[in-house]
């Protein structure tokens, strides 16, 4: 099996090579791509790193043309937040760049191209939880990208180019720094609350958005990744896993991180951006159609993610590129 990533250098990257490898019989052959270089610390077997742009067309359509991959999991996006402040770049990255993944990976005849879209698809006023099928009024440039692709990726399907599958995540948590992203309240409340003993989030304590621990989120993309074409009824679908309001996160590291100190100040722009988005998902479709369930709740990730931020701190891996 021949696997490309794109954006393997982000938030997601990392940890869905390591859930491909784990669950591959044979080792596949992976080409992680990301605008970025590699440092020493990506380096794996069965791995090799690659620079690209998603921007650039050609060089897209050249290394997809070289390599053939079997699948390709598209990751590379700029987040709503930095988005919101540079609209350009991110209508460049996610809407031209997946244009450019979806060209090239029909020229290279791939199997089936996973997409990321993201709850920042949805606008205001909608149920509580929300299903897959409504109206879509994104409230960012990056929410519209999102939707663009989603579109482009059932087109695609329909016309029968490339077999496109994806999910909307929620708010992804791991100890793996994205940036740029209007969820990372809650990653900093692990992150922040372990390295300072403190954290001041960018949020209301009310906020309550869509969560998903890492470990989730990435088997999310390997088991659709595997889903057969015929029980699927919908190209993107929701996948839930927990919804707490951010006091109840904060209380929820409290118990791991005894006396940390989360504040809340409001930011206005990610505020809004947080207000826009649904409270929770309904994710009854990927649970009919490929058998999806979360296997964390919120106290479950505490309990398996504050150890692991300790053990990187520890080892000195460097967490400093805050975007608080
Ligand atoms: N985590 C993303 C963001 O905050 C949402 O997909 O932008």
């Amino acid at each position: 099996m021949r696997i490309l990533l794109t954006g393997a250098g982000g938030q997601i990257g990392r940890d869905l090579i390591n859930e491909l490898l784990r669950r591959s019989k044979e080792p596949p052959s992976i080409v992680a791509t990301d605008l970025r270089t590699p440092d020493a610390a990506d380096e794996q077997e069965h791995v090799r790193w690659s620079r690209l742009d998603v921007t650039n067309e050609a060089a897209t359509r050249a290394i997809f043309a070289d390599f053939k991959p079997d699948i390709v999991f598209h990751l590379a996006a700029i987040l709503s937040a930095r988005g919101e402040k540079d609209p350009v770049t991110a209508y460049a990255v996610n809407q031209t760049g997946t244009w450019n993944v979806l060209e090239a990976s029909y020229a290279a005849r791939v199997k089936r191209l996973v997409f990321t879209s993201s709850i920042a698809v949805y606008g205001p006023g909608l149920p509580d939880p929300t299903p897959d099928a409504v109206p879509l009024q994104p409230a960012t440039i990056y929410g519209v990208t999102k939707v663009s692709g989603e579109l482009l990726c059932d087109y695609y399907t329909r016309r029968g180019w490339v077999d496109c599958v994806g999910v909307r995540f929620p708010g992804l948590i791991s100890a793996s720094l994205p940036g740029g992203g209007s969820s990372d309240y809650a990653l900093f409340m692990y992150v922040d609350g372990v390295r300072y003993g403190a954290y001041e989030a960018f949020c209301r304590a009310d906020t309550r958005i869509p969560l998903m621990y890492m470990p989730d989120g990435v088997r999310a993309l390997a088991e659709i990744s595997e889903a057969p074409r015929h029980k699927l009824r919908r190209c993107i679908y929701n996948v839930a896993a927990f919804s707490p309001r951010a006091d109840e996160i904060a209380a929820s590291v409290a118990r791991a991180v005894p006396g940390v100190r989360i504040t809340y100040v409001p930011e206005p722009v990610r505020q809004g951006i947080l207000d826009s988005w649904p409270k929770a998902l309904d994710d009854t479709m990927a649970r009919e159609d490929w058998g999806w369930k979360a296997r964390y709740d919120l106290d479950g990730m505490t309990d398996d993610l504050v150890p692991r931020v300790r053990e990187l701190l520890a080892r000195g891996v460097d967490l400093s590129h805050s975007n608080r």
